[in-house]
């Protein structure tokens, strides 16, 4: 997989708390990468391929040394945190202070003053390690909620530079964000940059507010600019997408098709196969879809012939207490809703905790007949985004959470509330017994919106604000 010596002064350079490819140790003793977790990855990797940049990022596990390296036209430039950093910078402050109080506080957000130091000192090293890679003048990309402090430090040590700050999850309400103890230092590094992107406007309303409340930023004529300094910052909505083109491509493939052929062949051919595809996270609303099924299940509105629910759930952030006892909680509901409903060999619900192959995961989505996507909250949510872009036969039917960035493109799909067990049962049947020809109406709008916005005119959209001129 590697090629060739990395670039050492880029003129684009992606910044993230994580590589595009995680180190890995195999039982055998030999070592390797492998594809990192999430969105961010699966949005920005094809994007900086393409645009053969270089990417400054951890290597997903603590205390390795490596060596900067190219991959498929790609710099890498990894980033070593220590065992006690990894703790307190990525399982502490990113994970278990920002990414609860960003997400609604759909969990307790713990505010640890030690997790802040770390949290500084290793936005420091980051910022470093651009300020070293980045050639003259050179464009820096710099990537969500674990580096807000980047865009301040780059710009002190280097300003010759373009900075870009993009934010994958949501950007919280102003009376949220008000509750961490180093709120105006988080914005003073954000305000480091020249374009600040979010998901949707809302983001872009609170930013702005907290701008000038809390780091004495003025307005500007232009409602998505502030004035910092001497310097004006463009705010504005950019919604991510996935390659879209490329993941319809897959899925056409006649592997592909063959396999969810066979998927649905091993289920013992249900009537109906209902799927959940996610990061193991709190956020993601799982156990919403599962108290659904398993009611339904109960009222005897469906069985487990007609109907059979998988859910595919990539390991994640697994020290952090939250999601230890999320784990637990849904495996327990996986094993109850079974040992009530399952018969010998044909489970109601069939839970994998792994990651699978991207063609895999394209079969899984062309077989499932109901695609359910129940966040609390999420900035934008892929999964709803790659099942539309897979289903080329306009088969199937999305039910979206309306607390995803995705449910403001994505009105065709079937949006509930997640908080609402009754409506997303009700929505839940709805989907298993819609007539054909509606679905396939809604399938044609989703995947016109979602194959005419994908991640390149994302990357696009987002390089232009930022100066960048960026091919025809
Ligand atoms: P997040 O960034 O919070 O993880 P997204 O829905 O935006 O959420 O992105 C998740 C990404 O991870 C998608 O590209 C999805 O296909 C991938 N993914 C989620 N679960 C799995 C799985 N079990 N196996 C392989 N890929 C997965
Ligand atoms: O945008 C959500 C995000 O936190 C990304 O920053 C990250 O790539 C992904 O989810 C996976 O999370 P983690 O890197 O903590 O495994």
């Amino acid at each position: 997989m590697t090629s060739g010596e990395p670039v050492t002064a880029a003129d684009l350079v992606v910044v993230a708390n994580r590589l595009p490819v995680d180190y890995e140790e195999r039982p055998d003793g030999s070592v390797g990468w492998k594809r990192s977790p999430g969105g961010l990855v699966t949005a920005l990797e094809p994007t900086l391929r393409a645009r053969e940049g270089a990417w400054v990022g951890w290597p997903g596990v603590p205390d390795v040394d490596v060596e900067p390296f190219a991959q498929d036209g790609l710099s890498l430039f990894p980033v070593r945190l220590s065992a006690q950093e990894v703790q307190e910078y990525y399982e502490g402050f990113s994970n278990a202070t920002l990414w609860p109080l960003y997400h609604d506080v759909v969990a307790q957000p713990q505010f640890h003053r030690h997790w802040w130091r770390a949290y500084t000192a290793v936005n420091q090293r980051f910022a470093e390690e651009v300020a070293r890679v980045a050639a003259h003048g050179a464009t820096v990309w710099v990537q969500d909620y674990q580096l807000q402090l980047v865009p301040g430090r780059l710009r002190e040590l280097r300003p010759d530079l373009r900075i870009g700050f993009f934010l994958h999850i949501p950007f919280p309400p102003v009376e949220l964000f008000r509750q961490l103890p180093w709120r105006t230092r988080i914005m003073e590094g954000l305000l480091g940059a020249d374009v600040i992107g979010f998901h949707t406007d809302g983001g872009v309303r609170n930013f702005h507010w907290l701008a000038q409340e809390l780091a004495g930023a003025s307005p500007d004529d232009d409602p998505e600019s502030v004035h910092y300094g001497d310097r004006r910052i463009r705010l504005g909505a950019f919604p991510i997408s996935i390659d879209s083109k490329h993941l319809d491509e897959v899925s056409r493939a006649s592997e592909v098709v063959e396999r969810a052929a066979q998927v649905r062949r091993e289920l013992g051919n249900p009537t109906k196969i209902i799927l959940g595809v996610d990061r193991l996270d709190y956020t993601k609303g799982i156990d919403v879809r599962l108290r659904a099924f398993h009611e339904l299940l109960e009222e005897e509105r469906v069985t487990v012939d007609d109907a059979v629910m998988i859910q595919l759930a990539t390991p994640s952030r697994e020290r952090v207490e939250h999601y230890r006892q999320m784990r637990d909680e849904i495996e327990l509901s996986v094993g109850r809703i079974n040992g009530e409903y399952a018969r010998v060999g044909h489970p109601a619900v069939h839970y994998l905790h792994r990651s699978l192959p991207r063609e895999e995961l394209a079969a899984f989505f062309l077989a499932a007949d109901v695609m359910l996507v129940t966040p609390l909250r999420d900035g934008m949510n892929l999964v709803a985004k790659e099942y539309v872009a897979c289903r080329h036969d306009d088969g199937g039917v999305l039910l979206l959470s309306e607390f995803t960035g995705a449910a403001i493109e994505l009105t065709s799909a079937l949006l509930v509330n997640p908080h609402d067990t009754d409506g997303v049962k009700e929505a839940l049947y709805t989907a298993l017994t819609m007539p054909p020809e509606e679905a396939a109406k809604r399938m044609r709008t989703l995947r016109r919106q979602v194959l005419d916005h994908d991640v390149d005119r994302w990357a696009r959209s987002f390089l232009t604000a930022l100066g960048v001129q960026v091919d025809a």
